[in-house]
């Protein structure tokens, strides 16, 4: 019998025919595990080991996923690149060969999209973005969970995205287009996620009813909004452009003048770290609408939904 190809978590696309069992998984993974009886009878993952390398500093990706693969009976390797011979100059081709070898999946987090590519196009085993420098699917999955929770559906919402076009706007985008959400991204100029991006997600969002603005004007993009969302203005990574990109995205802060102007119902979300005082305020990432721990929740029940998903058969 032919075996069936593996597959890869790198963008937010790889889930498009399963994204609605995904969400559907970590819902009843969730609800399992508040009644006590998820992860105490079943270890769907039994004899399996995951291996997990990352280039950049996480707390929600790095232990959402050792929790997930622990509840689900399998083995979690938290690689250091340093420890690695990827650290003394052997390539990333030859490591994703050999572990392959070794262990069922890889969870990788990279600063470049490109090795990202390389290691799943080298690894015979499923290999999941746990964020690179075009994408954060991990966190975009968590963040459908969220808003059809609160709002219990996701087509026809308008989700506005204030601050930098990066990963995590990237992959948001995709998933707004994906699932019928009206997506904006308010961002200075120069600062708009990648044209080619925005372009795909267009096109996909007129095959689901959605729309995908991009616009330097955050007042004019939070109108109406059921969902606010800002990340960092200084990803892991830019830290030369720190003092350039604190003055640049002032404008696009998301404070309660902002939130203001959004649906009197809107909810506020952040993929967290926040930095406080930048690009959210403490009145907003604290008060009556925000969602950011809940979001931070539900990392663990996506990652479990996407790690049976992958590797779970
Ligand atoms: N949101 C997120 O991915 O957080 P970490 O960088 O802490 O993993
Ligand atoms: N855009 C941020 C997200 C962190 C979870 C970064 O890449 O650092």
């Amino acid at each position: 019998m032919k075996k069936a190809a593996k597959k890869d978590f790198i963008s937010i696309i790889d889930a498009t025919r399963s994204l609605p069992s995904l969400l559907n998984s970590a819902a009843r993974l969730k609800k399992e595990l508040k009644q006590g009886k998820g992860h105490l009878n079943i270890r769907p993952l039994k004899h399996k080991q995951i291996a997990m390398i990352f280039e950049k500093s996480s707390t929600r990706t790095r232990v959402s996923f050792e929790v997930a693969i622990h509840h689900l009976g399998a083995d979690a390797l938290y690689l250091n690149p340093g420890d690695l011979q990827l650290g003394r100059g052997e390539t990333l081709s030859d490591t994703g060969r050999v572990l392959s070898k070794y262990v069922n999946g890889i969870v990788y987090r990279a600063y470049d999209n490109r090795m990202m590519k390389e290691l799943a196009s080298v690894s015979s085993i499923p290999v999941i973005n746990a964020l690179d420098d075009v994408e954060h699917p991990c966190q975009a999955l968590a963040d459908l969970l969220t808003i059809k929770e609160i709002f219990g559906k996701l087509r026809g919402l308008r989700l506005t995205y204030v601050g930098d076009g990066n990963n995590v706007c990237n992959s948001l985008m995709l998933a707004s287009a994906l699932t019928g959400m009206h997506f904006a991204a308010a961002t200075p100029k120069g600062r708009e996620p990648p044209h080619r991006l925005s372009e795909y997600a267009a096109s996909i969002a007129t095959g689901t009813g959605s729309r995908i603005e991009i616009v330097n004007d955050p007042k004019a993009a939070a109108n109406k909004a059921n969902i606010l969302y800002t990340d960092v203005w200084v990803s892991m990574g830019q830290e030369a452009q720190k003092e350039e990109r604190e003055k640049l995205f002032v404008p696009y802060q998301l404070n309660k003048q902002l939130l203001g102007l959004a649906d009197r119902k809107a909810i506020v979300m952040h993929c967290l770290p926040a930095h406080r005082g930048l690009e959210i305020t403490d009145d907003v990432i604290d008060g009556d609408q925000s969602v950011v721990f809940e979001q931070a929740e539900n990392r663990l029940h996506t990652e479990k939904a996407v790690l049976l998903w992958q590797i779970g058969h």
